[in-house]
């Protein structure tokens, strides 16, 4: 079976925004996962999160899953 990545909350220090920070760390990581032979990296972000789907878009399309959170207590 072919490992794959999931990407949790990328962060950048408000400090550091809008330098090409958040964009070289999904960079580096696509380069480790190739490197390494993962299937494919993924990861979630809010619809309605502007900055990040605009880092995120130059990367590829959204795949147009929805997420279903069911709250249990
Ligand atoms: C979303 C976040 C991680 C982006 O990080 P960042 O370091 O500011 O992003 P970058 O500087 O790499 O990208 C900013 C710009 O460079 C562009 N860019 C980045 N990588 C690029 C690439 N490979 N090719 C072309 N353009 C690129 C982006 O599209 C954007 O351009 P624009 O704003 O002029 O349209 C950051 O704003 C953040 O930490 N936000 C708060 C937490 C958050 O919401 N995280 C996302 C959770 S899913």
């Amino acid at each position: 079976m072919e490992p794959v990545c999931y990407l949790e909350d990328l962060f950048v220090d408000p400090g550091a925004r809008g330098a090409g920070v958040g964009g070289a760390l999904i960079r580096d990581l696509a380069d480790l996962g190739r490197t390494c032979g993962w299937k494919r990296l993924y990861w979630h972000t809010r619809a309605d999160n502007k900055a990040a789907r605009r880092l995120y878009d130059h990367f590829t399309e959204a795949d147009g899953f929805v997420r279903y959170t069911l709250v249990l207590r």
